[in-house]
């Protein structure tokens, strides 16, 4: 038996990086997963040949998305009972040059999509009384960094939304968690990785020493979302290799 056997899941941001990572762990564990991407290319190269996952091109933060998603995963999958807001950008600068438009754009993804997506699939995750909501939050949900202040803010905001949530869906047996990676080698982090002071910078803040990857995420992502974690709600799981308890 494995750990997600009859689970219909759905996973923003599918196309690459920690979104992919889940997608594949979660179809490896026995969930049916819907990859969810704006990118058609990425995700017909990550999963054309893949059992259990079905794809989906959508932009999480467009009116219709939160419908348009969710009725896709009820008519593919036949309902939902895991939902991963993993879908992110990031725009970096520093703080007096940041724009109104930069800052509307991080916020409408990284925050009202899995805002408003997650209310339209509360009546689905309801229905086995045991949903999961898992959202993608960061370090920064925590922490502050040089030139980062509108993705901390949207990380942070994700911290908030989901206390709030698990508060308000547990009564359904649904819970709510965040992931809180540290420096994990993906697209969005590679541009910051060609500068090699960042790069040592942290892998030497994490005590384990190095950076990591998209699969130690997902393995979290799996816990969250299986039955043994039923118990769990409300809170921000750091999969950072201890990066943020050192000073
Ligand atoms: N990589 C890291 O070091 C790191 C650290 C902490 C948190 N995170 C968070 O993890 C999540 C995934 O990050 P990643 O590093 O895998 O990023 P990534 O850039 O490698 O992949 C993100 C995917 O999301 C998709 N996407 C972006 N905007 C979208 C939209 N509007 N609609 C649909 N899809 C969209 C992209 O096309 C891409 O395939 C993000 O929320 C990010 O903030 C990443």
């Amino acid at each position: 038996m494995s750990k997600l056997d009859g689970k219909r899941a759905i996973v923003t941001g599918a196309g690459n990086g920690i979104g992919l990572a889940v997608s594949r762990a979660f179809a490896e564990q026995g969930a049916d997963v819907l990859a969810v991407d704006l990118d058609e290319d990425d995700l017909q190269a990550a999963f054309a040949e893949a059992d259990r996952v079905s794809t989906l091109v959508a932009d999480v933060s467009a009116d219709d998305a939160p419908a348009t998603i969710v009725d896709a995963a009820a008519a593919q999958l036949g309902g939902v009972d895991i939902l991963v807001n993993n879908a992110g950008i990031v725009i970096a600068g520093a703080f007096e040059t940041l724009t109104d438009e930069q800052f509307d754009t991080i916020m409408g993804v990284n925050v009202r999509a899995m805002f408003r997506i997650s209310r339209a699939a509360v009546p689905h995750l309801k229905e086995r009384g045991r949903g999961r909501i898992i959202n993608l939050g960061s370090i920064m949900s925590d922490l502050a960094g040089p030139e980062l202040s509108i993705y901390g803010t949207s990380k942070h905001a994700v911290a908030g939304l989901t206390k709030g949530m698990a508060v308000d869906l547990g009564r359904y047996g649904i819970t709510v968690n965040y992931l809180q990676p540290g420096s994990i080698v993906t697209k969005m982090s590679e541009p910051f990785m060609d500068d090699p002071e960042f790069k040592a910078y942290w892998e030497s803040k994490a005590p384990i020493g190095r950076l990591g990857q998209p699969d130690e995420v997902a393995a979290a992502a799996v816990f969250l979302a299986s039955e043994e974690a039923q118990f769990v709600s409300g809170v921000g799981l750091n999969v950072d290799g201890g990066a943020i308890v050192q000073f």
